[in-house]
């Protein structure tokens, strides 16, 4: 069996999305199976590459060149679902990210198992939104998309809790302010495959916002910090822009996110 950190590296350095994420869950089942036995799999060491393999298409742009188009549509639905496709796709890759590049801070069993869960969904939201495209007429790969998703991941590549901080306590918290409208766009569509792979990914995203700020807040308590005051510190440095309202206040409470960690980083007080 290989290291966590060597199934890390394996997901990240294969480009294409249904391939990687056939990998993602592999890994994460047998990690879960040797979990469920009572075994620690290594977590081992291994140098994930600086920017993970893509696929050659999409070809990415500048978020202000890729074309909107109109949600009313079923083009624009499709752009919808593609974007989304993308995103996942980065959260894949995120998630592996996350614990091949820290894995020399040491942590508890469950944070692996936090993280390799998440992972697993992330693929399987993946092969969901493609799922989806294909039964339209498109795939993934047929639009441009954003260039740029990355960046978050370089900017906090030395930075664990920075990482936390951006990557699942603000983008993924993104995810549950805009996916109820997305739904409705959909439900207005009578598209329900969309529907119900929104709906799946919608409820599980709570729960890696969850994981985000239950291991954030273990650092805070491992470093002795304060934990909002830290967070705030993390958001301004790395990420960049304010956090834009309205946000999913009940789903962000779900997911151990409080008001006051967000509102004060927002574009216009409450
Ligand atoms: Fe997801
Ligand atoms: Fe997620």
């Amino acid at each position: 069996m290989l290291s966590l950190s060597e199934m890390a590296v394996d997901v990240l350095t294969t480009a294409d999305g249904r391939e990687k994420t056939a990998r993602s869950r592999r890994h994460a089942a047998e990690w879960a199976q040797a979990r469920t036995g009572g075994a620690l799999p290594e977590i081992g060491r291994a140098a994930p590459p600086l920017r993970p393999s893509r696929p050659d298409r999409p070809a990415l742009l500048d978020p202000r060149e890729v074309p909107k188009r109109k949600p009313g549509s079923p083009q624009g639905r499709i752009a919808l679902l593609h974007a989304v496709a993308h995103i996942e796709l980065n959260a894949v890759d995120l998630h592996w990210d996350i614990i091949a590049r820290f894995a020399d801070v040491p942590m508890p069993p469950g944070f692996y198992d936090d993280w390799v869960k998440a992972a697993d969904e992330e693929s399987k939201h993946f092969n969901l939104m493609c799922d989806c495209l294909e039964e339209m007429g498109s795939q993934y790969g047929a639009l441009p998309a954003h260039a740029g998703m990355w960046r978050a991941a370089e900017d906090t590549a030395r930075d664990f809790m920075g990482r936390l901080a951006v990557v699942p306590m603000v983008l993924e918290a993104r995810g549950l302010d805009v996916t109820p409208g997305m739904i409705e766009i959909f439900r207005k569509a009578g598209a329900t495959a969309a529907v119900d792979a929104l709906e799946t990914i919608y409820a599980e995203e709570v729960g890696h916002v969850a994981y985000g700020s239950k291991w954030f807040h273990f650092l805070c308590g491992r470093h002795d910090l304060d934990p909002k005051a830290v967070f705030h510190d993390l958001v301004r440095r790395y990420f960049h822009g304010p956090l834009k309202p309205p946000f999913n206040e009940e789903k962000r409470a779900e997911a151990g996110l409080p008001p006051d960690f967000y509102w004060p980083l927002a574009d216009r007080p409450a």
